[in-house]
């Protein structure tokens, strides 16, 4: 029997033990580059049965109209607001994800850039690389973490995961979601972010990218946090109005972030370039080695599922 055709749209890297299971039960085509793209639709748009993309590569309109015979989205990443879930349930496409793998590398990831900007730990690399040491008091004090008041937005996997772990540091946590949780009756609930983030000294942004969470957080909620507050996003960049955020940073409306997401990566303003109160990343929450093979196994495993007829591991409830 023919195996079925894969494309992948995003870079997915393999063990050499899956990428070997992977090349003898699929064929496969990367195409990553869009001008690549219009000749190879023409020549195997047809035979494409499964895609395999990321946080990176569009499933929308514009690609599917060009694969008209595939039947799984197979996507290396938990979020997903670059597939066009409506679309792949109206062509009757699944669509699978890596939920769960990567919660404890991503809510490490958000403390990590909290205590990174609250401590100020880059700078203080770079002043120790430089040969200097504090002995008249001309590095900075930073700002405590410990027992800071914390507000998640979003309390799904992750949020939880980062509550729990702020818990550790005795901070009291509050969150925001669409409604109250009750495995969580010691967190304090708000329905609105800007009484969240007036009652909160860190906000950390754990949401999904959906309509109804861009730009979330908003000049308003920055100035409810107020100058005193910092923020950390580990969701998308959109759930963020970027340009505000900037601003604030710049008018000192706002202590500090931490960030592992942007608008339009991979820009990133250049602003924050060299702000000591601001820690960036390359959206790299949850690259690590343990966790990304657990992410790119699922990837593969619930391809062969689908093509073996079993029931997917991950599937996406659309
Ligand atoms: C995800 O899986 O959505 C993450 O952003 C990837 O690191």
């Amino acid at each position: 029997m023919a195996k079925p055709t894969v494309l992948h749209i995003a870079d997915v890297p393999l063990v050499p033990e899956l990428q070997n299971e992977f090349i003898a039960k699929f064929e496969h085509y990367y195409i990553w580059e869009q001008k690549d793209r219009g000749r190879f639709f023409q020549e195997k748009g047809s035979l494409i049965k499964g895609i395999v993309t990321d946080t990176k590569g569009w499933v929308n309109k514009e690609l599917l109209q060009n694969l008209p015979n595939v039947e799984i989205v197979s996507s290396y990443s938990v979020g997903l607001d670059k597939v066009d879930l409506g679309l792949c349930k109206e062509r009757g496409i699944v669509v699978t994800n890596t939920p769960d793998v990567l919660t404890d590398c991503t809510a490490d990831t958000a403390l990590a850039l909290l205590l990174a900007c609250m401590r100020q730990i880059p700078a203080a690399h770079r002043y120790v690389c430089e040969g200097k040491w504090p002995i008249h008091g001309d590095f900075p004090y930073t700002t405590k973490v410990s027992g800071k008041r914390v507000g998640v937005v979003g309390l799904g996997r992750i949020g939880a995961a980062i509550a729990k772990r702020c818990e550790g540091f005795g901070c009291k946590i509050s969150y925001y979601a669409r409604s109250k949780k009750s495995d969580y009756p010691h967190y304090s609930y708000y329905n609105n972010v800007v009484e969240l983030a007036k009652n909160s000294d860190i906000l950390i942004a754990a949401c999904a990218l959906t309509k109804e969470t861009t730009k979330i957080i908003n000049r308003e909620v920055l100035d409810a946090l107020g100058p005193k507050g910092y923020v950390v996003n580990i969701a998308r960049g959109p759930v963020m109005d970027e340009a505000e955020l900037v601003k604030a940073l710049v008018e000192k409306r706002l202590a500090g972030a931490g960030l592992d997401v942007f608008v339009n990566e991979p820009e990133v303003p250049k602003e924050l370039l060299d702000m000591d109160n601001v820690v960036l990343q390359p959206h790299v929450g949850s690259a690590t080695v343990e966790t990304r093979t657990e992410m790119a196994t699922l990837v593969v495993r619930n391809l062969i599922a689908h093509f073996s007829g079993q029931p997917l591991l991950t599937p996406v409830d659309m």
